[in-house]
């Protein structure tokens, strides 16, 4: 079995800070190094067991999404190397699980995109014919495909909360008041416009591999100059929800290539979703690695190097 990496111990650079995922060091004033581990948060819990593998998953899909959507908005990409910016011992710490980005200024929000009724957003409709105050036609059922994808925002929680949905509105107003110098609710716009032509191009390109992507959230982050960005991870299994198309129908909800299967298996314990979160069994663990390289490979067309 493939040895994973809990947490990166970087020494060569400051950390800034770590998240439920990824170790976030700076390079320089106008550069990061974002690590990713094994980690595996469920329930915003970051369990103490890491999936093998996960974080080269996640980076290697993170990185063929932005190279094919880079035509349609700017990313944080830098081409650096990661291997170049740290300490020779440490070189095996970020291999194939790191990138160098631009420093950017993140937007206050979650870039929502759903194309399927599911999670929350069935949840929303089921008592509000809407999803996030977004009217949709009368009857949907779960998992039904949308007529058009539909942006729906959420708050960045601070850590140990979760995100909350918000209105396109709210969304706009977070950035004007914490964007200052910035016409936040025109960024807001160019994110939802963004964000949904990310999604369409990247859901095209799933269903002729034989997934579905039925949801996903981006991030944005502007430059020093305003200009809008794709930054943080894109169109993972960790930030999305990818089906198999064989497996799709209405009425159910589809099973998935990402931690579904996990949070399955959460559900039959006697956990009350907070952190400390349970220990996974061997084959639990062994069986999400596998699910995770799965979509990679099943998308991409390749295997994981
Ligand atoms: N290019 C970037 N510039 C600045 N911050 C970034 C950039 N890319 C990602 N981030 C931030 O780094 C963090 C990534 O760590 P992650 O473990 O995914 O955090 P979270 O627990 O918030 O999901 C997020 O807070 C994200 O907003
Ligand atoms: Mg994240």
């Amino acid at each position: 079995m493939a040895t994973a990496l809990f947490e990166s111990t970087i020494k060569s650079l400051p950390l800034l800070g770590r998240g439920k995922v990824r170790d976030i060091y700076a390079v320089d004033a106008d550069k990061l190094l974002i690590v990713t581990s094994d980690r595996l948060s469920a329930f915003d819990v970051i369990l103490p067991d890491p999936i093998p593998d996960k974080g080269r998953v996640l980076t290697a899909m993170a990185n063929f999404w932005f190279a094919k959507l880079g035509h349609i908005i700017p990313n944080q990409l830098t081409g650096i190397d990661p291997e170049t910016v740290v300490a020779a011992g440490e070189r095996d710490q970020v291999r194939g699980r790191a990138l160098v980005v631009k420093r950017l200024q993140p937007l206050p929000i979650e870039a929502v995109v759903r194309g399927y009724v599911i999670g929350s957003g069935w949840k929303d409709y089921q008592d509000t014919g809407a999803i996030c105050g977004i009217a949709l036609p009368a009857g949907l059922r779960q998992a039904a495909r949308l007529p058009a994808p539909i942006f729906t925002p959420a708050s960045k929680a601070e850590a140990g909360d979760h995100d909350e949905n918000i209105s396109f509105e709210q969304a706009q107003a977070r950035c004007a008041a914490m964007l200052p110098g910035l016409d936040g609710a025109a960024l807001a716009a160019q994110a939802r416009d963004a964000a949904i032509a990310l999604y369409s191009e990247a859901a095209g390109y799933a269903a002729g591999r034989g997934i579905i992507i039925a949801d996903t959230k981006f991030e944005f982050g502007v430059d020093k100059a305003g200009t809008l960005h794709l930054i943080d991870e894109a169109l993972t299994p960790d930030s999305s929800r990818f089906w198999p198309a064989g497996s799709y129908r209405e009425g159910i909800s589809p099973p998935s290539f990402d931690k579904q299967y996990v949070r399955d298996y959460l559900e039959t314990l006697d956990w009350g979703k907070k952190a400390p979160g349970p220990r996974l069994p061997a084959d639990v663990i062994e069986h999400t690695a596998t699910k995770y390289r799965e979509a990679y490979e099943r998308l991409t067309g390749q295997k994981l190097a």
